[in-house]
């Protein structure tokens, strides 16, 4: 398998980085996960607008003009040809011969690409819904920025599975903002809820594409934002990503959500994302490109 590194595609065995790198050394870099679907990124545009948007939040130029980032990506996804897979994109501030902390003047930074094969859902998780717990959210005050540093999210995502639980939301002031690698939404009296783009959350790809099917098929829908108390009683709960698409939750904190199964309103945002899907890649097969 290649990956493309600083310029080369290489064998991932002899892709290497300095260890004075500060991605290593600091955590000080950014990062997209891209889904491909049929050896097509999915909402690229999206994807790279985000890409550049937490670039511009750390002080970093782009390394890559969109363009490029696109024939990379292609190249890499054609080594499988036609299968779903999912881009991994980190860029990192690069390796200097001190470890400071300010920016260095002149930055050259590390770039590194891979395309591997996407772990479809679980289609048992996907029927019965999966577990959720509810933890503090100890991360900083930039969680729109992509960051490679995760600690907190790790740290998050452990306890939901030292819990059993497969995601942890999140919990600032007594507002719920997100999940460890996923954003959330309930439903209430048949209206899709969700919190609004902050500060305290990442602005998922997915999140949107959910917000604008809702809109397309005349889903109600409100941005507000949600105090965990509202969660424990909500009709339905789901989390997005990626990687997750739409995924029902049917506990949360140890006890059931509603009724204990996924809801009618999960069914429909599921069936939407689908065919959403399936029309894209259509239209991407007869016209070659995005
Ligand atoms: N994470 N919030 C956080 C903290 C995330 O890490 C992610 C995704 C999301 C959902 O964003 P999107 O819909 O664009 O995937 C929200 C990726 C999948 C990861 O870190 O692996």
């Amino acid at each position: 398998m290649l990956v493309y590194l600083n310029g080369d595609f290489l064998p991932l065995e002899q892709a290497r980085v300095p260890v004075l790198d500060r991605g290593f050394l600091f955590g000080d870099g950014v990062y997209e996960v891209i889904p491909a679907y049929g050896g097509r990124p999915f909402r690229l545009t999206e994807h790279l607008r985000r890409l550049n948007h937490s670039l511009g939040a750390v002080r970093m130029e782009a390394p890559l003009e969109n363009d490029q980032w696109r024939q990379i990506i292609q190249r890499l996804l054609d080594q499988r040809m036609g299968e779903d897979q999912q881009i991994y994109l980190q860029v990192t501030r690069g390796a200097y011969d001190k470890r400071l902390h300010a920016i260095p003047e002149e930055v050259h930074p590390t770039v590194f690409v891979m395309a591997t094969p996407l772990t479809p859902r679980d289609p048992a998780l996907v029927e019965q819904g999966i577990a959720v717990v509810t933890v503090e959210d100890i991360r900083w005050q930039r969680c729109d920025i992509k960051a490679i540093t995760l600690l907190a999210n790790i740290l998050a995502q452990q306890s939901a599975r030292d819990a059993g639980a497969h995601e942890a939301i999140l919990v600032r002031d007594g507002l719920a903002t997100e999940g460890s690698a996923s954003n959330f939404f309930l439903v209430k009296k048949s209206v899709i809820l969700t919190p609004p783009k902050s500060n305290h959350l990442l602005p998922g790809i997915t999140r949107d594409l959910v917000l604008e099917l809702a809109e397309k098929a005349d889903l109600p829908w409100r941005e507000r934002e949600i105090p965990v108390a509202e969660l424990r009683e909500a009709d339905e709960v789901w989390v997005t990503s990626s990687t997750k698409e739409v995924m029902p939750v049917s506990r949360l904190d140890g006890q059931a959500v509603a009724n204990g199964k996924p809801g009618p309103m999960w069914k429909k945002m599921d069936a939407l994302y689908a065919e959403y899907k399936a029309q894209l890649q259509q239209r991407l097969k007869d016209s070659g490109h995005e």
